[in-house]
């Protein structure tokens, strides 16, 4: 009897903790979504000034390494040196602690509008971005442990095996496809079903797909076959091909890097995190020309750390730059006119590559199942249900518009769930002004509606990155100058007559799916190469890939790092981030980050021994 008992209000008390616990996570979810919807993005680093403007500077004593950012390469670096115990780490990020809602992969928009983002928008374009408030596109930035891999996609892609065998062709000794490979396997713990032979068991990081997929993906897979596409593993033996999406998640719940990797290093006492705190400037010595340490502020106060070593920059492809840059090392004439003495000239910024990419809008005759929000976070809770998947993403397809040998493919579409799209948050993550958010605004509170990505992934034109000013609490000027070229208008219109043809399948038949139109910009019958240029520069935006901006490579008029990731022309200084792709990868690029800080991991810890 006392045993029944027990176990009768041990069953009630887990019953009880459910539903708190579901209530909970309803709870956090519309405080957090409605939070986001009236967010203002911060212009400035105005959070830092009253410590950046204080006099006083105070010591931060001396470790061996410093490493500026716990983003996705921070967080491998700071997992994989602290495994070496006589190696004394400090670890600095901007950003604070990641929380419960972030790690609903699905709700990645609303994080977009919190503090979790950096808040930077780009300068007004002139060829891409021409729907959006002031021409401006919005460039998201992770600003929390794990940086971009905390508020990303959660899509595990890792391009094209002919991606890194350029890099190897720049002169990049080590970076070939066989050579990195083991670097992917390394970090990866694989749960998909996947190509023998290519996919790690036993790393860090979680690697599933989402489940379940809507009954559209098994359209989209027989669409693209008709299409003459292969079903493939895209991280396998073949990249180009129709694929059901791998995301980084571990049983429902992102796998960060916060979480997958540093959160296993936490605990050793030869590593020391800081969070909410800027790096403002990387000490050199200017007579050896060699990096001493970095001072860095909070809110309130300013300090300087000695780093005995070594100081590796993993501030992103933005805020790397733009650190760079204000510790001397960067172009000569830019840094003359921010009045800023220069170290060493250097092509810091330049090579500025995005993956343009359309969000465009498909319908379709079928509904998604109305799920109350409770059945969603209980669903969550036992890891799976549409709150685990990683930008709502079901299927992934790769494919070549031309046919070039030299490079991986050219298109990228990724074809996403239906999912009651709130109009506010996804204008606001777009950035798309009132006429184009009211054209769209209606037709998006649906369940029969999905907004599918088409991603050019190798574009010719080059943005770059500059100061706006000598003073870290300015923003830095991002000019992603996407779609200069012709030849990229081009492609990506190929991309889009591809997506049109994919509808007009007998799989999509079925299912009557179409693409909401843009009617600025005529009628698509008529002349419908036109109309799809003018879709693409008013409407694209971009992927969140920005890389390249201190490119590896061995001349240092060309490029920032050579193949050991050290800056050229400075001791005891490296980038460690994906800022150092020389060129673009084809596909998304924290898999390929997380590869590069592996691999320079590795490279670092064999000088230190
Ligand atoms: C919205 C979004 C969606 C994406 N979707 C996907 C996806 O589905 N799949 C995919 O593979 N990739 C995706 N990406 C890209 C991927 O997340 C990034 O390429 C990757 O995180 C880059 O890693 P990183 O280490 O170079 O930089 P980050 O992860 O950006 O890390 C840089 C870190 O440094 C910190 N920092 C910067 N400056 C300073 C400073 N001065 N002082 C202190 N700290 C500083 C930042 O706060 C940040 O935490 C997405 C990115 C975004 C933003
Ligand atoms: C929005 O962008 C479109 C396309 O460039 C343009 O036609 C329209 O005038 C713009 N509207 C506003 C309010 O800026
Ligand atoms: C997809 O194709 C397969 C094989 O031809 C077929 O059995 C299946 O019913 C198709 N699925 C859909 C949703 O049309
Ligand atoms: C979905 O269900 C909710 C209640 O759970 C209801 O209010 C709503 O109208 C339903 N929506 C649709 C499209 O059926
Ligand atoms: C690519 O080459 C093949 C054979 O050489 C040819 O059949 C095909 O039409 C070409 N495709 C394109 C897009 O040029
Ligand atoms: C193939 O890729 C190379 C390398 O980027 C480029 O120079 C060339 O123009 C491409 N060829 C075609 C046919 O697109
Ligand atoms: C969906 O559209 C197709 C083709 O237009 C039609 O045959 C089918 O009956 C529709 N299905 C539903 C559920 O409306
Ligand atoms: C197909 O969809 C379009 C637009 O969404 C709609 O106008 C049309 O009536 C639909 N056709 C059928 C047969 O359902």
């Amino acid at each position: 009897m006392p045993l029944l008992l027990g176990a009768y209000f041990f069953l009630l008390l887990s019953l009880v903790s459910a539903s708190l616990t579901t209530e909970y996570y309803k709870q956090l979810i519309s405080q957090e979504s409605a939070k986001a919807l009236l967010y203002q993005l911060p212009k400035k680093n105005e959070e830092f000034r009253t410590g950046f403007e204080s006099n006083a500077i105070n010591d931060y004593g001396e470790y061996d390494v410093v490493i500026v950012g716990a983003g996705t390469a921070g967080c491998v670096l700071a997992t994989r040196l602290s495994e070496i115990a006589k190696i004394s780490i400090l670890l600095i990020e901007a950003g604070g602690e990641e929380n419960d809602f972030n790690q609903m992969t699905a709700l990645w928009p609303y994080n977009q509008f919190s503090e979790f983002n950096w808040g930077y928008y780009t300068t007004p374009q002139k060829h891409s971005c021409l729907g959006m408030y002031n021409s401006q596109c919005i460039i998201v930035r992770g600003k929390v442990i794990g940086g971009g891999s905390s508020i990303n996609g959660a899509m595990y892609v890792r391009g094209n095996c002919k991606d890194y065998d350029n890099w190897a062709a720049l002169g990049n000794r080590g970076w070939s496809c066989k050579e990195v490979l083991p670097y992917f396997k390394k970090s990866e713990n694989s749960q998909v079903e996947g190509d023998e032979g290519y996919h790690g068991i036993g790393g860090f990081w979680n690697i599933e797909h989402p489940q379940p997929l809507s009954a559209l993906y098994e359209h989209f897979v027989n669409a693209s076959l008709e299409t003459n596409l292969n079903f493939v593993d895209y991280n396998g033996r073949t990249q180009i091909g129709v694929g059901k999406v791998q995301t980084d998640i571990r049983r429902g719940r992102r796998q960060s890097f916060g979480m997958a990797f540093l959160n296993n290093a936490r605990k050793r006492s030869n590593l020391k995190v800081v969070t909410k705190a800027l790096v403002t400037k990387i000490t050199i010595d200017r007579r050896s020309k060699r990096a001493t340490g970095v001072e860095f502020v909070t809110r309130s106060q300013k300090f300087r750390v000695r780093a005995r070593k070594e100081v590796i920059v993993s501030a992103g492809a933005i805020n790397t730059p733009q650190l760079l840059m204000l510790s001397g090392i960067g172009p000569r004439n830019h840094l003359i006119d921010m009045k800023i003495p220069l170290v060493v000239d250097l092509p810091v910024g330049k090579n500025l590559i995005e993956h343009p990419g359309v969000n465009l809008i498909v319908r379709s005759n079928y509904t998604a199942p109305n799920i109350s929000m409770e059945e969603s976070v209980e669903q969550y809770l036992n890891g799976f249900g549409p709150l685990t998947k990683g930008a709502n993403a079901e299927g992934i397809s790769f494919f070549h518009t031309r046919n070039n040998s030299t490079e991986g493919p050219a298109i990228q579409i990724v074809m996403t769930s239906p999912s009651n799209i709130d109009p506010v948050i996804f204008q606001r993550t777009q950035n798309y002004n009132n006429t184009i958010a009211e054209l769209f605004s209606k037709q998006l509170q649906s369940q029969a509606v999905m907004a599918w990505y088409v991603l050019l992934l190798h574009e010719k034109s080059r943005g770059q990155i500059q100061l706006q000013s000598n003073s870290p609490i300015d923003f830095p000027n991002i000019d992603l100058n996407m779609l200069k070229e012709r030849e990229d208008v081009d492609v990506l219109t190929e991309g889009m007559q591809y997506l049109l043809r994919l509808l007009q399948t007998e799989a999509f038949k079925k299912v009557n799916a179409t693409m909401l139109d843009a009617p600025m910009c005529g009628n698509r019958g008529k002349n419908l190469k036109q109309y799809l240029e003018c879709y693409i520069r008013n409407l694209g935006a971009t992927g969140y890939h920005p890389c390249g901006t201190a490119a590896m490579g061995p001349d240092p008029r060309k490029f920032v790092v050579d193949d050991k990731l050290r800056v050229h022309g400075v001791g005891n200084l490296r980038v460690v981030d994906a800022s150092v792709f020389p060129l673009g990868i084809s596909g998304n690029t924290n898999a390929p980050t997380a590869m590069v800080a592996e691999k320079g991991a590795d490279i670092i810890k064999s000088e230190l021994k």
